[in-house]
């Protein structure tokens, strides 16, 4: 048997992306609640002041918020032995900085955990997945502020008391390496400069500066809440997550290959080697100092972050990208993180290259670096999916991604790797966190809800839902 006998299979979603909701239940407004929806090759704008008329996919989503007993009966019936999902901050604290936290948030969560542990499916929270209070924004401009330490961890002190003994697996910042590039400004980090006009999220003005001290500040607070969690019950494990774009050299020269490492160290091992090891890693001096970047630490943040290392490591797994030397390449276009195309890759109808070797690669690469225990929380093909005249959703194309990149799990797990579970994203259909539409589907489960607002939210069992159920019946043996 490759997979170990306790693998953890599941799926994952995020708040802003399937709750809806955005108003109710005391909710706050959250930075993903300011963008509209966009589409492929049309960015989604930030728009500081709401705008009337105006589509945002946050503010209903897939209506998971009301829904989440049906979905999660789908996934029970799938055989879920893990459910990873988010909690919006600011159904917690809707503006970010109250001091007391908001009861009908709280319950709202304890019953979505209760709803999971019914069916043995163990909750897997990611603390801050892409929603930070915008009313923090307003204040401080969120993460540029040292002030956002305390306002995470009154959070973090809030959810971990209420849930003790109930969750065990928590996970600190979505994709929080997605501040070593400009996207990550808002999503990630609540960072916007301009309160009054629009702005195109693909072309946010940027200052590296606030998003590099933003991360600091993000470092500080991670580690302050991986030893707050172990003071609240010891049993508590938290782990970091990542966006892992593998990186590879376009070709074997060598200055193709020092590019590669550069790249790969600042974008996919900077924040790791933070959160893992503990310390910031040498090679950031010289990106620091030839970016004109200043980190300014407090007296003790070096032992804090020493002292709050994760329990375990995880990250996100999509696509991979190839770094050149050459000024002539197309540098840029290769996907969503950048790059030069590789040739010997297809890529998907969004351009992300599909490479599920290069997820066997990684694994070994990061469990090499780190030696801790490892999660796969996000891993899946945006497609255009269509519901034929039978009502049936042949997602044939879906099932041959899982099916490689498991397989490449298999071979990385024979090579020694200690992975504990996967959570393949948006197990049911959500919107899309890039482009802001319900056209990119990932789900095993089609939600009947469209980009020109139609819809009634009614879910289909695709084909990959029983494709799915199987591999986790003969636990990653079948999968045929
Ligand atoms: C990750 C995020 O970047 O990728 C998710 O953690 C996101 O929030 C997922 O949805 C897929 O990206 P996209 O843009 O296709 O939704």
């Amino acid at each position: 048997m490759k997979f170990p006998e306790n693998f953890l299979w599941g799926g994952a979603t995020a708040a802003n992306q399937c709750e809806g909701a955005w108003d109710e239940g005391g909710k706050g407004i959250s930075v993903s609640d300011i963008c509209t929806g966009g589409k492929f090759g049309q960015s989604k704008m930030i728009t500081p002041v709401l705008q009337e008329g105006t589509f945002y996919p946050s503010h209903e989503a897939i209506d998971h918020y009301h829904r989440f007993k049906e979905d999660i009966a789908l996934f029970a019936e799938m055989g879920f032995k893990v459910y990873r999902f988010s909690i919006a901050w600011t159904r917690i604290f809707p503006n970010g900085d109250e001091a007391e936290p908001n009861e009908a948030g709280l319950r709202h969560y304890e019953e979505v955990i209760d709803e999971c542990l019914k069916y043995g499916i163990e909750p897997l929270i990611t603390i801050s997945h892409y929603e930070v209070p915008f009313g923090l924004t307003k204040k401080c401009n969120s993460w540029v502020s040292r002030e956002m330490i305390d306002y995470f961890l009154n959070y973090c002190r809030a959810i971990f008391t209420r849930y003790k003994g109930k969750v065990k697996y928590w996970l600190t910042f979505n994709e929080i390496n997605s501040s070593s590039a400009p996207m990550g400004a808002l999503l990630n980090q609540g960072i916007l400069n301009d309160l009054e006009q629009p702005t195109p999220f693909m072309s946010q003005p940027d200052i590296p500066q606030q998003r590099y001290q933003g991360l600091h500040h993000m470092f500080v607070a991670s580690a302050l809440a991986v030893q707050l969690a172990h003071e609240i019950d010891p049993d508590y494990k938290v782990g970091n997550m990542m966006l892992y774009a593998c990186t590879y050299p376009f070709t074997c020269d060598p200055d193709d290959v020092l590019k590669a490492q550069r790249h790969n160290r600042v974008m996919n091992y900077f924040c790791s080697d933070v959160q893992c090891r503990g310390y910031y890693p040498s090679y950031m001096n010289r990106f620091f100092e030839e970016n004109n970047i200043h980190i300014e630490k407090a007296d003790g943040d070096d032992e804090i972050l020493k002292a709050g290392t994760v329990d375990f490591y995880t990250f996100s797994y999509y696509m991979s990208s190839c770094q050149t030397a050459d000024p002539t390449k197309n540098n840029g276009e290769g996907n969503i993180i950048g790059g030069v195309p590789n040739p010997y890759l297809k890529a998907s109808d969004w351009g992300w290259q599909i490479d599920p070797k290069g997820l066997c690669y990684s694994l070994n690469e990061i469990y090499d670096r780190y030696q801790l225990p490892i999660m796969v929380v996000e891993n899946g093909l945006g497609a255009y999916d269509k519901i034929e005249e039978d009502g049936t959703i042949d997602d044939s194309y879906r099932i041959d991604y899982l099916r490689q990149h498991i397989e490449q799990m298999g071979e990385a797990i024979k090579d020694g790797v200690d992975l504990i579970g996967y959570t393949p994203w948006g197990c049911i259909d959500l919107v899309s966190a890039s482009t802001g539409e319900y056209a990119k589907r990932y789900g095993f489960i089609y939600v009947e809800k469209y980009d020109d607002g139609t819809g009634n939210f009614n879910r289909r069992k695709k084909k990959s839902f029983d494709w799915y159920k199987k591999v986790i019946a003969t636990n990653g043996e079948d999968l045929d």
